[in-house]
C-alpha cells in the first residue's frame, strides 16, 4: 500500500500514524479524530493549480469526469483502479446578482455553488466517492451511517452501485421523505432508532466496532478527502482566486473542516497564497457550536482546544433537557463529532460562527428558490447567514462571498409547501383556488 498516505491523530500531544490499511474512526491511543495525511515530497503534484483544467479535454474517462478525482493528486491514497465514482461533482459555481440585491450585496460578489446538482442530491456524494474507495481498499462488504437523511441517501446509492449492504441509522420521525425515500429505493437496510441523530450516531459506533462494519459518518477521515473537493470547484470557478469569504452550515461540522484542511493544504503546497475566511452557520436550535464559539470563547488553541469546557457544555446540556429542534432536519445535532476539526478551520481562516433562526432559514430558502436556483431548509442557513453577518458589519457587499447549497430543494417537499402556504411570510407564493371554469381563470390571470 501507499506509505506516503497515512493516517493521523489530529491531536498534537499524541500525533500517533497508522497505515491506509485501517478502518478507524478515532485515535485508537486517544480518541481524538484522524485526518488522512500526506508526505507531500515523495507525491506528484502539478505545479500550478491551473494544471488541472487539463482534464476537461479528457472527461470521457470516468475519474477525469469525476468533480472528486479529477483533483486525485490532492487526495493520493486511492490506487486508480479502486477508485468509485458515480459522476458527482458535477457542480458549477453560479454567480447570483438578483439575489445578492435582494439581501443588499454587490453585483458580482454573491456566488452559490449548488451541490444539490450530485446524484444523490446533497454534497455528500463528494465524500462518499472518497470513503467506499477506501471501503474497497480494505475490503469492506457492509457499510453503515447515521444520518439525518442526506448521508443515508448518499451512502445507500454507493453501496448499490458497489455492490455492497448499506445499513442506515435514522431517528425517529426525524428525517425529510425526499431523504427517506431515496435511502429505502437504493435498498439501503433503515434502522428507525426511537432516538434523534446523536443516539443514532452512538449506536452505530457501536454496532461498528461490534461487527466491523465499514462506517462512512465524516469521522471517517477519508470522506472529508472526498469533500475537499467542493474547494477545488470554487477555485477552479473563480479562475483560481480565492473568495473573501466561504459561509457553509454547520451540522455535524464535517464540510467546513475538509474545507479548512484543503485550504491548509493548498496553502502549505504554495498552490493559493491567501485563505478564504470560512463562516459556519448553525440553526439558533442546534447551536452548540455556536456558543461554544461565539460564546464561550472555545478555540483551537494549537489543538489543545479546553476538553474541561466542551465537557460542562455537554453535562449542563444534558441536565437541562436541551434538545436540538429546528427545521432544518439536517443540521438538527446536539453534539457535533468534528468539533475539534472545525476548530482548526475556524483558526486557519480567521473563521467566525454565527446562527440564524428557523424564520431566517425559511425566508432566505424561499429567496434562493425565487431566482431559479433552490435548496432543502439547511442549505439556506449559508444564505440567512449572509444576511446576518452584513447586518452586523462581518462581511462587507463588495466582498467576494460564496455560499455553499449543500442540498437539491426537491429533498424536503413539505417544508417548502408549508412555508408558501403561510399568510405574511416574506416570499410566500400560495396556490390560488379558482372554480373549474375557464371565464373565472381568465379573469385571475388577467388580474395578475
Ligand atoms: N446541509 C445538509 C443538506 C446536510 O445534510 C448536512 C448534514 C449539513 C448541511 C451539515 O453538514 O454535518 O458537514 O456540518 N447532514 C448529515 C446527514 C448530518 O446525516 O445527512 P456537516
Amino acid at each position: 500500500m501507499n506509505d506516503a498516505a497515512f493516517q493521523q491523530c489530529i491531536h498534537p500531544d499524541c500525533a500517533a500514524t497508522f497505515d491506509l490499511g485501517q478502518s478507524l474512526y478515532a485515535c485508537p491511543r486517544c480518541g481524538s479524530l484522524l485526518d488522512v495525511r500526506y508526505d507531500w515530497d515523495r507525491l506528484r503534484v502539478p505545479a500550478r493549480l491551473a494544471d488541472f483544467e487539463a482534464r476537461w479535454q479528457t472527461r470521457s474517462q470516468p475519474l477525469d469526469h469525476s468533480g472528486v478525482w479529477r483533483f486525485r493528486e490532492l487526495l493520493p491514497f486511492a490506487p486508480d483502479a479502486m477508485k468509485v465514482t458515480v459522476g458527482e461533482g458535477q457542480t458549477p459555481l453560479q454567480q447570483a446578482d438578483e439575489l445578492a440585491a435582494f439581501i443588499g450585496h454587490d453585483a458580482g460578489r454573491l456566488f452559490l455553488q449548488y451541490e444539490g446538482f450530485n446524484p444523490s442530491g446533497s454534497f455528500k456524494d463528494n465524500g462518499m466517492a472518497a470513503a467506499f474507495s477506501h471501503a474497497r481498499m480494505v475490503g469492506a462488504t457492509r457499510v453503515a451511517c447515521a444520518s439525518t437523511g442526506n448521508t443515508s441517501a448518499s451512502l445507500a446509492l454507493y453501496a448499490a452501485r458497489c455492490g455492497m449492504t448499506a445499513w442506515v441509522f435514522i431517528g425517529q420521525g426525524k428525517i425529510a421523505f425526499g431523504k427517506l425515500s431515496q435511502a429505502l429505493e437504493y435498498g439501503g437496510r433503515t434502522l428507525q432508532v426511537a432516538g434523534d441523530f446523536d443516539a443514532c450516531m452512538a449506536r452505530v459506533q457501536e454496532a461498528t466496532d461490534r461487527l466491523g462494519l465499514y462506517l462512512v459518518n465524516s469521522v471517517n477521515p477519508f470522506r472529508l478527502e472526498g469533500q475537499k473537493t467542493i474547494m477545488y470547484r470554487v477555485l477552479e470557478s473563480l479562475r483560481w482566486q480565492p473568495p473573501d469569504w466561504i459561509v457553509v452550515p454547520g451540522g455535524n461540522l464535517g464540510n467546513n473542516s475538509a474545507f479548512g484542511k484543503a485550504f491548509i493544504e493548498l496553502r502549505e503546497l504554495g498552490l493559493i497564497d491567501r485563505v478564504p475566511r470560512v463562516a459556519v452557520i448553525n440553526a439558533a436550535g442546534a447551536n452548540t457550536l455556536y456558543r461554544l464559539v461565539e460564546q464561550e470563547g472555545l478555540a483551537w488553541n494549537g489543538g489543545c482546544c479546553d476538553a474541561g469546557l466542551v465537557d460542562r457544555y455537554y453535562a449542563n446540556m444534558r441536565a437541562a433537557g436541551r434538545k436540538a429542534s429546528t427545521i432544518a432536519s439536517a443540521i438538527e445535532i446536539n453534539v457535533p463529532v468534528n468539533l475539534a476539526k472545525c476548530l482548526r478551520t475556524l483558526d486557519a481562516t480567521a473563521g467566525v460562527v454565527r446562527e440564524v433562526t428557523d424564520d431566517e432559514i425559511r425566508d432566505a430558502k424561499a429567496a434562493v428558490g425565487k431566482f431559479g436556483y433552490g435548496c432543502e431548509p439547511a442549505s439556506a442557513a449559508s444564505v440567512a447567514g449572509l444576511r446576518k453577518l452584513l447586518a452586523d458589519g462581518t462581511i462587507s457587499r463588495g466582498d467576494r462571498v460564496v455560499c455553499i447549497l449543500t442540498g437539491h430543494l426537491l429533498k424536503d417537499p413539505n417544508a417548502t409547501v408549508k412555508y408558501h402556504a403561510e399568510m405574511g411570510r416574506e416570499l410566500s407564493n400560495r396556490p390560488i383556488p379558482v372554480p373549474d371554469d375557464i371565464e373565472a381563470i381568465v379573469a385571475k390571470i388577467q388580474e395578475g
